[in-house]
C-alpha cells in the first residue's frame, strides 16, 4: 500500500450562518458562530487518513491558540504531523466563512500557510506508489518543489488548483492528475463556463489542460467527468440533501488520493470519492465532516455506482 503526502494549508474556519448572504455593503443578522478545523490541505489529509491510508501533512501553524487546537484535532484524525511546523511571528491560517442555504462564501487569510517553503517539502521521503497532493493555499514555487521531488521518487502527483489562479505550464507539466471544479476550469483555460453546461463542453475545455495528464472536473451533484488519454469518463453523482458544501471538493481529492495509494483503478477511485463527498456535504464544517472508510463502504455496497459513458 502506498502513502499519501499532502503539502497544503491548515486553517481555522470561523463560520457565520445566516438565512441569506448579505449583498455588498449590506449587513444581515446571523444565526450562529461556529469554529471548525479546515484549510484545503488539512481537509484533504483528514479525508485520506479516515480511509485508513497512512497520510502525512506538510504545512505550518502559527504559535497561537488556533494552532494548538488544529494540531490536536488533526492528530486525533490519524494524520501524521511530523512535518507540520509551528512558526513564530505569524498567526495560523484563518478562513472567514458565511453559510446560507448550504452555499458558502470564504475569505482566507493565509498567515503561516504563506511560509510553507521548499525546505519544508524536502524533508519527507516519498517512494514509488505514494501519492503527493497539493492545492493553491501555499506558495506555488513550494508546490513545484514538492512535485519535482515526488516525481523523482516515482510518486503520483495530484494538483487541486483551488482557489483558482493562473498557473504556469512548468507547474502543470509536473502534474499527473489535475482535479478541479468548473470555476477553476474556467480560470485555468479562459473558457466561459457555467454549471449548467454539458459534460461535453467541460470535456472540450479540459482537453486544453490534459497534455499527458488525467483531468478530473468535479460537477457537484452531477458527479465527475474525467479525461483519460483524452477519452471522457463520466461517473454519476449522488443526490443528497446538502447542508454545507464547505470542504466537499477537498473530501473528493483526499478520498481519491487514498484509493489511488491503495492501488484502486481510477474509475473505482472516482466512484468512491464521489460517495465520500456526498456524505461530507450532509454535515456542517469542513475537516470534521470527512467520512470514515466504513461510512463510504456502507453507501458503496448499498448503491449501484453510476455507469461510465461518453458525454
Ligand atoms: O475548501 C474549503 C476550505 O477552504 C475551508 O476549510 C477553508 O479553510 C478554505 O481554505
Amino acid at each position: 500500500m502506498g502513502r499519501v503526502f499532502v503539502a497544503g494549508s491548515i486553517n481555522m474556519d470561523v463560520v457565520a450562518t445566516a438565512e441569506r448572504h448579505p449583498r455588498v455593503g449590506e449587513t444581515v443578522a446571523g444565526e450562529a458562530v461556529l469554529y471548525f478545523p479546515g484549510g484545503k490541505g488539512a481537509n484533504q489529509a483528514v479525508a485520506s487518513a479516515k480511509q485508513g491510508v497512512p497520510t502525512t501533512l506538510i504545512g505550518r501553524l502559527g504559535t497561537d491558540a488556533f494552532g494548538q487546537e488544529l494540531r490536536t484535532f488533526l492528530a486525533a484524525q490519524g494524520v501524521d504531523l511530523a512535518f507540520v511546523k509551528d512558526t513564530a511571528g505569524t498567526h495560523s491560517g484563518t478562513a472567514i466563512i458565511t453559510i446560507a442555504n448550504a452555499d458558502n462564501t470564504i475569505v482566507v487569510v493565509p498567515g503561516a500557510n504563506a511560509q510553507v517553503d521548499a525546505n519544508d517539502v524536502a524533508a519527507p521521503v516519498l517512494a514509488k506508489g505514494d501519492v503527493a497532493v497539493s492545492q493553491f493555499e501555499i506558495p506555488l514555487p513550494t508546490i513545484s518543489a514538492f512535485f519535482r521531488r515526488a516525481r523523482a521518487a516515482g510518486a503520483t502527483t495530484v494538483l487541486n488548483p483551488a482557489p483558482a489562479k493562473q498557473v504556469d505550464k512548468d507547474l502543470l507539466d509536473l502534474v499527473d492528475i489535475l482535479i478541479l471544479n468548473e470555476t477553476e476550469l474556467g480560470v485555468l483555460t479562459g473558457a466561459e463556463l457555467s454549471d449548467s453546461d454539458t459534460p461535453a463542453r467541460f470535456a472540450e475545455a479540459a482537453r486544453s489542460l490534459a497534455r499527458g495528464k488525467i483531468v478530473c472536473v468535479t460537477l457537484g451533484r452531477r458527479g465527475v467527468l474525467a479525461l483519460v488519454e483524452n477519452q471522457p469518463l463520466l461517473v454519476a453523482g449522488r443526490e443528497v440533501k446538502a447542508v454545507d458544501t464547505t470542504g466537499a471538493g477537498d473530501c473528493f481529492v483526499g478520498a481519491l488520493a487514498s484509493q489511488l495509494a491503495n492501488g484502486r483503478p481510477l474509475r473505482d477511485a472516482l466512484t468512491y470519492a464521489n460517495i465520500a463527498a456526498s456524505i461530507c456535504v450532509q454535515r456542517m464544517g469542513a475537516a470534521p465532516s470527512m467520512p470514515t472508510a466504513q461510512e463510504v463502504g456502507a453507501v458503496l455496497s448499498a448503491s449501484r455506482p453510476g455507469e461510465g459513458r461518453d458525454p
